[in-house]
């Protein structure tokens, strides 16, 4: 097999490491690719030089060139109540178990810091991200109608979603 080839059939492989000030810039650009109101790298900055903000982005370890951020998570605990700010995972590499590793990272760190639940909002049309929360044991504790607005106009129904972290 020559170099080229195994290059092609190379099966990408991931690591979970935490989220540092050098990601914000790689960080706002995903989050400004997958939701309609973009937050930019001064935002994402800030958000995680608070001490109770902490995030995980994903890497893959075995990239010969330097790719484009497979995923990230951004959470905050306060007073053993943690709350998932954002996730987001490529599209091209959705589906392949990114998500759910973020979030495993997310809580397990939560935990750490003494959280005994964590929060989440989703819109209810969110298949995806509902099917992710969901499959993790998040379970609908509200809602808020008319909370989001597209860029159409139209709205649609928050979710809020909790998991007691065991
Ligand atoms: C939601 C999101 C983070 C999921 O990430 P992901 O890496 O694709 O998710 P995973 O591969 O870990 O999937 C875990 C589970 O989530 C659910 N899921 C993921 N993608 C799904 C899809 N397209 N349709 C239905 N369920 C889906 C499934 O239950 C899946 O488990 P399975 O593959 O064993 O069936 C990703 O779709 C995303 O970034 N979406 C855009 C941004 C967004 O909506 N963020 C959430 C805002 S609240």
């Amino acid at each position: 097999m020559t170099m080229l080839e195994s290059y092609l059939t190379l099966k990408a492989e991931y690591e979970i490491i935490p989220m540092d000030a050098d990601d914000c810039h790689a960080v706002s650009i995903l989050h400004g690719e997958s939701f309609a109101r973009p937050w930019g790298d001064g935002e994402f900055y800030s958000l995680l030089s608070q001490d109770n903000v902490f995030g995980f982005v994903a890497r893959q370890t075995n990239a010969f060139l330097k790719k484009p951020l497979p995923g990230f998570v951004l959470a905050r605990q306060i007073a053993g109540e943690a709350e998932i700010l954002t996730i987001a995972v490529q599209a091209k590499v959705g589906r392949t178990g990114l998500g759910w590793r973020l979030m495993q990272a997310a809580m397990r760190e939560a935990k750490l810091r003494g959280g005994e639940s964590i929060f989440l909002e989703v819109d209810d049309g969110n298949a995806p991200a509902l099917g992710l929360y969901r499959k993790l044991g998040f379970e609908k504790v509200g809602e808020r109608r008319g909370y989001y607005k597209d860029a159409h106009g139209s709205v649609s129904t928050a979710l809020v979603m909790k998991r007691v972290l065991r």
